[in-house]
């Protein structure tokens, strides 16, 4: 009678570590899909005017429409994966930008994007933008809602300092005149640009 083989018996333990590893990979990759779904899901039904991140093309015209001096500060109203407030914080190293997000996924994208950007002059909060003081900013920015954007304004007007400038995407004040307007074009896509003195 000869020993015992236990190659045979190796080669199936590590079949099952295999196995075993590959679930719980598959494990990790489903929550963190369905973290993100229910994330989705809750932003969707908690806040009125979706996530849908502005054409790059269109940061790269605001970059070049309303270039940051030394000291300002830029705010992004619903700041969505932060990409008008990191471009602007990359374009304009002397100033500071500032994202405020109320949806937890395109908080938590920027957030993300802003660890691995090593800008030091962007800053991201999970807040509602109506909640925060505006006494700071030279430059608003937003991409909102017609409504969202109108009931806005009395805030802009009696918090923003003189010579501020708002710059609104696509959906104007229906009571205040733009001081330029920008069309930005790309294929059949228009977005306007327009540009308020305050
Ligand atoms: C159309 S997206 C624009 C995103 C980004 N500004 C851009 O230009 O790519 C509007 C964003 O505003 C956020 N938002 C809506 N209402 C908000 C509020 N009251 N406070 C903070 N963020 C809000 C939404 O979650 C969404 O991400």
């Amino acid at each position: 009678m000869g020993s015992i083989p236990t190659l045979g018996t190796d080669t199936n333990n590590m079949f099952l570590y295999l196995l075993l590893f590959v679930l719980a990979l598959l494990v990790v990759v489903w929550l963190i899909v369905l973290g993100a779904m229910i994330l989705a899901v809750y932003g969707s039904i908690a806040i009125r005017v979706p996530f849908v991140p502005v054409a790059q093309y269109v940061v790269e015209a605001l970059k070049k429409e309303e270039p940051l001096k030394a000291g300002d500060v830029f705010y992004d109203l619903g700041s969505g994966d932060g990409r008008a407030v990191l471009a602007m914080a990359r374009a304009f190293p002397e100033a500071h930008t500032v994202g405020v997000e109320k949806g937890p996924l395109p908080y938590l994208i920027s957030r993300l994007k802003l660890r691995f950007a090593k800008t030091k002059n962007a800053a991201f909060f999970y807040k509602d933008f109506s909640k925060i003081s505006l006494a700071d900013a030279t430059h608003v920015y937003m991409y909102l809602y017609p409504d969202v954007v109108q009931k806005l304004l009395p805030k802009l007007e009696s918090e923003l300092k003189p010579g501020a400038t708002v710059i609104v995407c696509d959906f104007p004040f229906k009571t205040r005149t733009p001081k330029r307007t920008v069309p930005v074009v790309r294929g059949k896509r228009t977005y306007t640009l327009y540009f308020y003195g305050f």
